[in-house]
């Protein structure tokens, strides 16, 4: 059944999960098949080496879905930036309406994109909620609120979604998505509670049949485990959370130990070259990669059908549920079997009965100041 949310009624789409730009990974072939399967899939423009090799890419993945589709313009801190107003302009002239910023300083690039005629939708990825009501001034229509549990640039706040989705519900006023996480139904269905009208996924969609990436990384992300990731350049306050592998622990020990703090120590280690090969060449030690937590719930390598049409169903399942938790009386209550109105169940503590004037060691345990352990 279709989803009735903002995003969904906004961008036309059956389900309202968005397939979050990815450097290296965002081609044709996976935002094709994620629009083709009822999500947005969407391009990621810097994977491109210029603007008209974006305009190519955008001609190519109109070939592959005749779905909604958009283009991520991810804006970072670099010596010599791309020239973004042009990625901008290819986006616009080639009639892309849908646009994922990410970001420093996205002030000048929204506002080109919010002039066209007709203007783009924006959806904003930010990881606090000050950046998030600075977007909100800069007219953005939908925040992608990507919680410290994500892949990539996790920020320097360390707030999961938990905290960050209904801060967002509380203070921003403009429709969201949840983003950092996400990887089945059961989490749609409460990222929507929470008050998010969709979902952000990267890593799941990264481990998908379509995804453009070697076959060995797909199978590492399905044995890993969720603590199989590094925070990396916490000192240089542009933390990213990426696969931990053999590169990422010699780049924190570096980040540890080193007594300059020069970035030039740590440069080689976090080249993002050797993280574009591994994609390539499949050795996951190759170099750094992205990855989130969510690592620890991908089990497997669906095509991107199967796995929007899983989450449509789960996510469907878990919100009916739910809506029967809700009953017309106050259940009875059952301990050992018994209703606990019947006097003969007489609940007792594993642990023993627990009360003033009991002498019960444990409760000594929890008693300030008390403890014998
Ligand atoms: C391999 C990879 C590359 C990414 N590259 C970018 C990027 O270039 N720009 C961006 O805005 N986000 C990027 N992200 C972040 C995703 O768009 C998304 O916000 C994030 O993956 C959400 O967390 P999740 O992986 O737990 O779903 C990347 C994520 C991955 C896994």
């Amino acid at each position: 059944m279709p989803f009735n949310t903002a995003l969904t009624r906004k961008l036309g789409i059956r389900v309202p999960v968005v397939q979050g730009g990815m450097q290296w990974v965002g081609y044709a072939e996976l935002a094709s098949a994620v629009s083709n399967a009822g999500g947005l899939g969407l391009l990621t423009a810097l994977t491109q080496p210029t603007p008209e090799d974006l305009r190519k890419e955008i001609r190519r993945c109109k070939t592959m879905t005749s779905n909604p589709f958009g283009v991520n313009l991810t804006l970072l801190p670099a010596l010599v930036p791309p020239d973004y107003a042009a990625y901008a302009r290819v986006i616009l002239e080639e009639g892309i309406r849908i646009v994922e910023t990410a970001g420093n300083s996205p002030g000048p690039v929204i506002k080109q994109l919010k002039a066209a005629n007709p203007p783009c939708v924006i959806l904003h990825k930010c990881t606090t909620i000050r950046h998030a009501m600075s977007a909100v001034k800069l007219g953005v229509d939908f925040l992608s609120i990507d919680g410290f549990e994500c892949a990539g640039h996790v920020g320097e706040s360390d707030i999961t979604n938990f905290i960050l989705l209904s801060r967002a519900r509380q203070s921003l006023g403009v429709p969201f998505i949840a983003s950092g996480g996400f990887a089945d139904g059961q989490g749609l269905a409460a990222a929507l509670s929470l008050g998010a009208e969709g979902i952000n996924m990267g890593t799941r969609f990264m481990c998908t049949v379509e995804a453009p990436i070697h076959e060995n990384i797909k199978k590492a992300i399905v044995e890993a485990e969720e603590t199989d990731t590094e925070l990396v350049l916490r000192r240089w306050r542009n933390t990213t959370r990426l696969f931990a592998n053999k590169v990422t622990k010699d780049a924190v020990k570096i980040e540890r130990e080193s007594t300059t703090g020069k970035f030039e120590e740590i440069a080689p280690y976090v080249s993002g070259k050797r993280g574009r090969q591994v994609f390539e060449n499949g050795d996951k030690d190759f170099g750094v990669w992205t990855a989130g937590q969510v690592i620890g719930l991908i089990h497997d390598i669906p095509t991107c059908s199967v796995l929007v049409k899983r989450i449509e169903k789960e996510a469907a399942e878990t919100l009916s549920k739910t809506a029967s938790l809700l009953v017309d009386e106050v259940p009875a209550g059952d301990i050992v079997g018994k209703s606990i109105k019947d006097p003969s169940a007489n609940p007792t503590s594993e642990h023993g009965a627990v009360g003033k004037g009991v002498n019960n060691p444990e409760a000594q345990v929890w008693g300030i100041g008390k403890s014998k352990l």
